[in-house]
């Protein structure tokens, strides 16, 4: 993932692509147990609630050896679906380094995992999070394609100073999108499928909005990075989403962005797409209560 990390800021053992060796066989049986159960449990919620797309690439992490996957042997299997590679990060990269890695089919991962008592929630990503989140998308074609067209994309946004507003483009989609499936919704983003909480919260709680997706009126959209999403936007297909990001140009859509005034999380604009207006009631308890606190 990338962030507000300083291209000089290299961490020592990192090589200059910003890349570190797994060290597989350094993980505890502890650590491998930690993956073993939120794997176990994220399984077993996800059918019928994730989209089929992302269970079809769960398979992807059935490796040899159960725990944590060997990242070699999984970019092996995945290489071999779309020509994807996991490779190991420190931590947070800088944009041009994660760019540089999506436009060359390369998924960087952390390595770490998350302690026993941080099964429901973690700030910074983990190798849970990134592979079990993010690897079963990689291994179907259109998605492959779309996160390759992204780094590419995110390769001009730094020439034309926009990637406050492509970030945004990742966040509601690769993150924490939504998509239509038969009579109602799935999930997809990594950011979901990876969160007991907010797999259930997502497709069922009345508090967030649902918006059909459109291109600028995402890249116009705040976030939050601290608690559930309060409006989730919501793509047809994948093939949409593809599709969409190959054909806009967006030199001219960035300069008139930088017309446009930011939208709060939870606007909603007369031309939107509203599949759910929703209550907010869960943001509003959140604030109350820390209020009172
Ligand atoms: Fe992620």
């Amino acid at each position: 993932m990338a962030g507000a990390v300083d291209s000089d800021q290299l961490p020592q053992g990192a090589a200059p692509d910003w890349t570190v060796p797994q060290d597989w066989a350094r993980y505890t049986p502890q650590e491998h147990a930690t993956w073993d159960k939120l794997f176990a449990r994220q399984s077993a919620l996800l059918p019928g609630r994730a989209a089929p797309e992302y269970l079809a690439g769960l398979d992807m992490l059935h490796l040899s050896r159960p725990g944590i996957p060997d990242f070699a042997e999984l970019s092996d299997k995945l290489g071999k679906a779309t020509g994807w590679q996991v490779v190991a990060v420190p931590g947070l990269v800088p944009d041009d380094v994660f760019f540089d890695h999506l436009a060359n089919r390369r998924f960087v991962a952390g390595r770490f995992i998350r302690r026993p008592d941080q099964l429901d929630y973690l700030e910074e990503p983990d190798v849970f999070h990134d592979v079990f989140g993010h690897v079963p998308l990689l291994a179907h074609p259109v998605f492959a394609d779309y996160m390759q067209a992204y780094g590419q994309g995110g390769q001009r946004a730094l020439r034309h100073g926009a990637i406050d507003k492509l970030a945004r483009l990742y966040w509601y989609t690769v993150e924490f999108g939504l998509m239509r499936s038969g009579e109602g919704l799935a999930i997809y983003g990594a950011g979901i499928v990876s969160s007991r909480g907010e797999s259930l919260f997502a497709l069922d709680d009345p508090s967030p909005n649902r918006i059909g997706f459109d291109l600028e009126r995402v890249m116009r959209t705040r976030y939050r990075i601290d608690d559930f999403q309060q409006t989730y936007f919501v793509i047809d297909s994948f093939d949409q989403l593809l599709r969409t990001t190959l054909d806009t140009d967006f030199a001219p859509l960035y300069r008139r962005l930088e017309t446009l005034p930011d939208l709060a999380i939870t606007d909603l604009l007369p031309g939107d797409r509203v599949l759910t207006r929703g209550t907010q009631a869960y943001a509003h308890a959140k604030t109350d209560a820390n209020r009172a606190a």
